[in-house]
């Protein structure tokens, strides 16, 4: 799927509608123009009783207006959509999801919509009564066969007491997935409705002693990209989470938290039957201690005498023992490889390599050489599938994007398998 240049700066209008979740959209605002874009804020006439709009003019450094005869010379309410690169409003209340789903023009917002050529995404936010009714979803339905992009609500404390489906993603979720939709026309399309997606992530934990741990650096950041993006497209998805840095849900993802690599083989192993598609982006731990002390393990009071030596036993390859369980109606198996070179060979030689040993269906392989990746907003590498021949497998070049592209690039290639299965 061809996309725009990730780091090109891009004419975005924020588009804020009436709701308490309104004084999100500075934060949305901030994460734009800090990535370099240019930004415009078009509130509707109800979001200014929540933000004024001299804090959307401080935080953009454009003017705010939001009725469209204001600047009527400038022909304001077709100009700003004509220009943009990408257009996000968030939050979309009901009541904005059925004025764009009308096709009214009555504010500026809403004459910015119908203009709009460019990718448009829509953050729902609403009480989960509002979201559910037969009215909110026949809009939705209409936008998305129309092309427009609306991101699932996530789940969670509402405007008082109550929680459900209905609230606007953080910030930083909705502006990646906005970024995704303008990079990569087409990589939040609702092509993955009815497909079943089990993805596992960040680190694991191996237990010394009730305090300590081995642990590694892995963020998470790449599967739960995975399993946000698959939740956009429509796939229902089970994410198993081991430790990551702290990243907010994704929206209309079942999350299933672990610590040690057992955890995680238990949770992975019982739910894989009955998924389409199964993404190990975890990076589990190799080894693990042979006994978790009960009690903390106390330092020895001499010097020099303290205990200086490990023993290791060898954990299970989940992802290789995943392979070899499935059935012929299993699903689709990805793995990953965080590789660098070394006097042998370099990154790619060894992915290939590990393709071979684990015999998953496709291996996304990243140089990690120098740190790289871990913790990053932005990833590369190759996607290697087993192919006949000498060289044993099929190598595509992931382009550097962001991990949401990445994740993109990933969900393309898999679902295309499971398709051929
Ligand atoms: O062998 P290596 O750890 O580099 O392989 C990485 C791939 O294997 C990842 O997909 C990771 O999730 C998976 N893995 C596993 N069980 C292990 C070690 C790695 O499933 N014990």
């Amino acid at each position: 799927m061809p996309g725009r240049d990730p780091r090109a700066r891009l004419n975005i209008v924020v588009g804020v509608a009436g709701g308490i979740a309104a004084y999100k959209a500075c934060h949305l605002v901030r994460f734009l123009t800090e990535r370099g874009h240019r930004v415009r804020v078009a509130p509707t006439p109800a979001a200014l009783n929540f933000v004024g709009a001299a804090t959307f003019e401080a935080l953009s450094g454009n003017p705010v207006s939001s009725g469209v005869f204001e600047a009527v010379d400038e022909v304001r309410h077709v100009r700003i959509g004509q220009e943009a690169d990408l257009v996000v409003v968030a939050p979309a209340t009901a009541d904005l999801l059925a004025r764009a789903a009308a096709g009214r023009a009555d504010d500026l917002l809403t004459a910015t919509l119908l203009t709009a050529t460019c990718p448009v995404v829509l953050a729902p936010a609403m009480h989960a009564e509002m979201w559910a009714h037969p009215a909110t979803r026949d809009n939705v339905a209409t936008l998305r066969r129309r092309g427009t992009i609306v991101l699932e609500p996530a789940v969670g404390r509402l405007t008082g007491a109550d929680s459900g489906p209905g609230r606007l993603p953080e910030p930083a979720q909705i502006g990646a997935m906005a970024l995704l939709a303008a990079e990569r026309p087409g990589a939040l399309a609702r092509d993955l409705a009815g497909t079943r997606v089990l993805v596992s992530a960040g680190g694991t934990r191996e237990a010394l002693d009730p305090v300590r741990f081995l642990g590694n650096h892995s963020s998470g950041r790449q599967g739960f990209a995975i399993a946000e993006v698959a939740a956009h497209r429509g796939a229902e998805v089970t994410l198993v989470a081991g430790a990551v840095d702290a990243l907010p849900d994704p929206p209309g993802v079942r999350r299933v938290d672990v610590v040690s690599a057992a955890e995680l083989r238990a949770e992975m192993t019982s739910r894989a039957p009955a998924a389409d598609i199964v993404v190990m982006a975890a990076a589990v731990a190799d080894y693990r201690p042979a006994r978790a002390a009960e009690a903390k393990l106390k330092k020895a009071a001499g010097a020099g005498e303290g205990p200086t030596t490990l023993e290791l036993v060898e954990n299970p390859d989940i992802l290789a023992e995943l392979v070899r369980t499935r059935g012929a109606a299993g699903p689709v198996i990805v793995g990953f490889a965080a590789e660098t070179g070394d006097a042998e060979a370099g990154p790619l030689a060894h992915a290939r390599a590990k393709l071979a040993r684990k015999g998953c269906d496709l291996l996304m392989c990243n140089d990690v050489s120098g740190g790289a990746t871990f913790g990053a907003e932005d990833n590369a590498g190759w996607l290697l599938a087993p192919a006949a021949g000498e060289a044993g497998a099929e190598v595509t070049e992931v382009p550097r994007g962001s991990k949401h592209a990445v994740a993109a690039a990933i969900l393309d290639r898999a679902a295309a398998a499971a398709a051929a299965r």
